[in-house]
């Protein structure tokens, strides 16, 4: 049986800790469901992560539904939500319920994600009533990466964040079944979470959320061009893809393989 929303509820109210890791193709998300891990975002970090950009912002529809199909192809037990990319649903409800459809109907997507506070709650609505079931996404909003003047902590003065516990509220409110709080103090983390009654998912927010949520690439070592403070790598895999290949490579050279094992 597939996780989901009701699920992640039930943990909260268990005090039981929510996992959830992004994933982009059959083999990794094989692997992600294979860990237990409960939730897999396709997130929009893809576009960094996989596509070699700078940021997300490039990052299209057709782009995210041809990753959720090999994700959701991949797993049966994880709950898979697809990450509204940019423009994807700022620019009118119509078109962010038909984006979102898309997520469910060709991605095959259980949930949808999406950034902002305040200015989404509209959205929210309109997606939960639609029967789309929706994780917000406040803090740091990789989305709005220029208006903010780049990756920065969020919520650090008092007024920033009291609007961060009023947003975290209102799109509560709006329908929201969980929410991740992205590279904001703990303590203000600690404070949504014990206002909210969905979980909370942090990433750079400290260990009183809900649940945590990190990049696969940075948790595996794939991606060095920079980790941030919040990330932890817990293998490098890049250094052991190297050292097969160059030895994959060094037995061509010597022609010590293929040897008479790999031939016919
Ligand atoms: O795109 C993404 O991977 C995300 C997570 C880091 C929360 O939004």
């Amino acid at each position: 049986m597939r996780i989901l929303p009701p699920d992640l509820l039930k943990k909260k109210a268990l005090k039981e800790k929510i996992t959830v890791v992004t994933a982009y193709d059959y083999p990794f998300a094989k692997i992600v469901e294979e860990s237990g891990i409960e939730v897999i975002l396709v997130g929009d970090s893809l576009g960094m992560v996989v596509q070699g950009l700078d940021n997300t912002l490039p990052v299209t529809m057709d782009d995210m539904v041809y990753h959720l199909k090999m994700v959701t192809r991949a797993t049966s037990k994880a709950m898979v939500i697809g990450d509204m990319p940019y423009m994807s649903y700022q620019t009118s409800t119509e078109d962010c319920l038909r984006n979102a459809g898309r997520f469910l109907k060709e991605g095959l997507a259980n949930a949808v994600k999406l950034e902002g506070g305040s200015e989404v709650v509209g959205l929210v609505r309109a997606l939960t009533r639609a029967e789309v079931p929706v994780m917000a996404h406040i803090g740091l909003t990789p989305q709005s990466i220029y208006r903010m003047g780049g990756y920065k902590v969020q919520g650090r003065s008092e007024d920033a964040a009291n609007r961060l516990i009023q947003e975290a509220k209102m799109l509560e409110d709006a329908g929201a079944f969980a929410l991740v709080l992205e590279a904001i103090p703990s303590d203000l983390a600690g404070r949504i979470t014990s206002e909210l009654s969905i979980p909370t998912i942090g990433i750079g927010a400290g260990n009183c959320c809900d649940g945590q949520v990190l990049v696969l690439h940075d948790v595996l070592g794939l991606f060095d061009r920079f980790l941030p403070k919040f990330c932890k790598r817990y293998v490098d895999m890049k250094s052991i893809a190297l050292s097969a290949l160059k030895e994959y490579k060094k037995e061509v050279e010597s022609e010590l393989f293929p040897s008479k094992e790999h031939s016919f």
